[in-house]
């Protein structure tokens, strides 16, 4: 299966393991690259510059495929730049830049050999990024786990709009969760997809407490929320007590003040490390409802390519 992306990439699939804040780190980007996919780490997970150099050659010692790091500058008040030129010193294949103005790390990636993808939720979005000289551009629909773009507007009717307005290759992402959501996505004239929600259900997300990994395999149509959207940062979570309060509290406009407490990454950290069902939150996707098990990532990969060439199988009869 070979696209554009897997071309730049150098990547066996056309596959990428989405940014997961506090969940991807060396095991998971490790054993997505091994498996023939993109694994990634997220930067601004790691505590300091150095932890991420750490957790990059931890990464390094588990594979040698290529490998990226996810950099999600808006959501973190803290400096980003020396995390992106320790990525830089590190030579790592590829950054990801998600959540606010893609130009500070583009331009300090420039004349490296590094790839760069760009996450975007709009057309006009992707048309800045490749402007500013990103190799390729995620585009993310309204049925994708954590932030989401602010127009509701979903995989299937985003995609092609971003793939006929630029020329640089498009990754679909946003409720993929097997090989009929890759075919789909390439049917929409991606070049690839980025999965979130079903990386998480997988063995090597070994931070992922069993709460939440259960939480992803019960959730029917209704299991999951759009938070934040009163802070103009909408996010797909699982719905429970706390995204409940978290509602209600929008719903009375208490503004950042009122809602830091519930939105805070303690809070997330307390239902995806601790499994505090009701203390806390986890992002998850509308795709939740069509994950069954917790494979390994390889057995994941596997199946996709072989649900991948059944699809081919019908569409040539
Ligand atoms: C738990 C969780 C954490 C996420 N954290 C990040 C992040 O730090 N950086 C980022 O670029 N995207 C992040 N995302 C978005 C994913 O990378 C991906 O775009 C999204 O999950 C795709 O939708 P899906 O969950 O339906 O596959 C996160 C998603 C989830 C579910």
């Amino acid at each position: 299966m070979k696209t554009r992306i897997t071309e730049i990439f150098k990547i066996k699939y056309p596959i990428i393991q989405g940014g997961l804040a506090y969940l991807a780190y060396a095991e998971l980007a490790a054993a997505v690259s091994n498996a023939g996919a993109l694994g990634q780490i997220t930067a601004m997970s790691l505590e300091s510059p150095e932890a991420l150099r750490n957790e990059i050659l931890k990464v390094r010692n588990l594979t040698n495929k290529p490998f990226g790091v996810n950099f999600a500058i808006g959501q973190y008040n803290r400096p980003f730049e020396q995390m992106v030129e320790v990525a830089i010193e590190e030579k790592v294949e590829v950054i990801s830049v998600t959540g606010g103005n893609p130009k500070g790390v583009l331009e300090m990636v420039k004349g490296h050999p590094i790839k760069t993808l760009v996450l975007v939720a709009a057309k006009r979005q992707a048309q800045k990024a490749e402007e500013l000289g990103a190799d390729a551009v995620i585009v993310v629909g309204h049925e994708g786990g954590g932030h989401l773009g602010r127009s509701d507007t979903g995989t299937i009717v985003l995609t092609p709009k971003v793939v006929d307005s630029v020329s640089i290759p498009v990754v679909a992402s946003g409720g993929i969760v097997d090989g009929r959501g890759l075919m789909a996505g390439l049917a929409l004239g991606a070049e690839g997809i980025e999965m979130g929600t079903r990386f998480i259900a997988t063995k090597e997300c070994v931070h992922a407490h069993p709460v939440y990994k259960q939480a992803i395999l019960d959730a029917d149509e209704n299991a999951t929320v759009v938070i934040k959207r009163s802070l103009g940062a909408p996010a797909r979570a699982i719905k429970n007590s706390w995204t409940d309060k978290i509602l209600e509290l929008e719903e009375k406009e208490v503004g950042y003040e009122g809602l830091k407490e519930y939105i805070s990454g303690r809070a997330n950290r307390n239902y995806i490390y601790d499994g505090k069902a009701d203390l806390g939150f986890g992002w998850v996707g509308q795709g939740a409802l069509g994950i069954q098990d917790l494979p390994t990532v390889q057995e994941l990969i596997d199946r996709m390519m072989i649900e991948a060439e059944e699809v081919k199988n019908k569409w040539s009869m």
